[in-house]
């Protein structure tokens, strides 16, 4: 059983990486941090370093990062994955600067989404520069794609410490590695890619402000505001560039009763199991997997 620690980043593949920079710092409000690295942007939300890449090339997601305790759990997980039957390969150190991270291992979930396991995440204790006032507080999850997602709860939970948190029936399993309701999530989908990735926002208020100022710069609502009945957050799913699916939430629910948790389960076609406010319901966008043709390191980019 590998402990996740931690989320620690999404890294995309953009076409465009002024566009796509752009958005995420003029209309979500991250912070681009300073870099010397070409082609590759880092965006900050929180104590992180970063949690969002660019990194310009191909459109699509490279991978999704999550932190583990220590380099030493990093190669427990190595050897795990491996005896597991996954093909698991070593980031270089150029890789590894890139992500701000000691070090880290790459691999292919059961359905092709490219997972990064990453020892020592660089924290930045500096206040974040926020591209603007949106209320950001922290990068709050991120949600894949698979087919099946009770397959996927099987892989996720036999090899890490993820614990379903809810299910919306065969569409999507809600999960939890801490206290959170969900830091991960899997929604079914035909292929491997990355559905959303949210960010929590201090207050209800910002949530409507930001809704506002969306609407005010053309910004597609794919959903909301609403509010989820399983983690009871107040919720705004928003397309940005290239098909990348940003949310805002604010109030996700805390499980402190570890023990006497039980999953529920909703059916997402009855009435208020997505949106109690009983809003339109909209899949949001996935960004598809890029598939990983190369598996020797290399010295920037992906
Ligand atoms: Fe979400």
């Amino acid at each position: 059983m590998i402990r996740l620690r931690d989320i620690a980043y999404v890294r995309s593949g953009v076409a465009d990486l002024d566009k796509a920079v752009d958005f995420a710092t003029r209309i979500v409000g991250l912070e681009l941090a300073e870099s010397s690295e070409p082609g590759v942007a880092h965006l900050r939300a929180d104590h992180r370093h970063h949690c969002l890449a660019f990194v310009e090339g191909q459109s699509g997601v490279i991978a999704s990062g999550f932190e583990v305790d220590d380099d030493a759990a990093l190669a427990v997980a190595e050897t795990e994955l491996e005896r597991s039957g996954h093909h698991v390969r070593r980031g270089s150190r150029e890789e590894a600067r890139s992500r701000r991270v000691r070090s880290f291992i790459a691999f292919d979930d059961p359905f092709g989404n490219r997972l990064e396991l990453v020892s020592q995440q660089e924290t930045v204790t500096r206040p974040v520069q926020f591209g603007r006032t949106a209320g950001i507080q922290e990068f709050g999850h991120v949600c894949l794609d698979a087919p099946d997602v009770h397959d996927a709860y099987r892989f996720w939970s036999s090899t890490f410490n993820a614990r379903v948190s809810d299910w919306i029936g065969d569409a999507a399993c809600l999960m939890r590695i801490d206290p959170v309701h969900h830091k991960l999530a899997v929604f079914q989908g035909a292929e491997p890619g990355m559905c959303h990735m949210n960010f929590q926002v201090n207050s209800i208020d910002d949530v409507f402000r930001n809704w506002h100022y969306l609407v005010d710069n053309g910004v597609e609502i794919i959903q909301g505001p609403g509010r989820h009945p399983q983690s009871t957050a107040i919720f705004l799913y928003f397309r940005g560039p290239e098909d990348f699916t940003y949310e805002y939430s604010f109030g996700v629910q805390r499980i402190v009763d570890e023990a006497g948790w039980r999953p529920r389960t909703f059916d997402p076609s009855e009435r208020g199991s997505i949106d109690m406010w009983l809003g339109p319901t909209r899949r949001t966008t996935t960004q598809p997997q890029l598939s990983q043709p190369t598996p020797a390191p290399t010295k920037t980019g992906t």
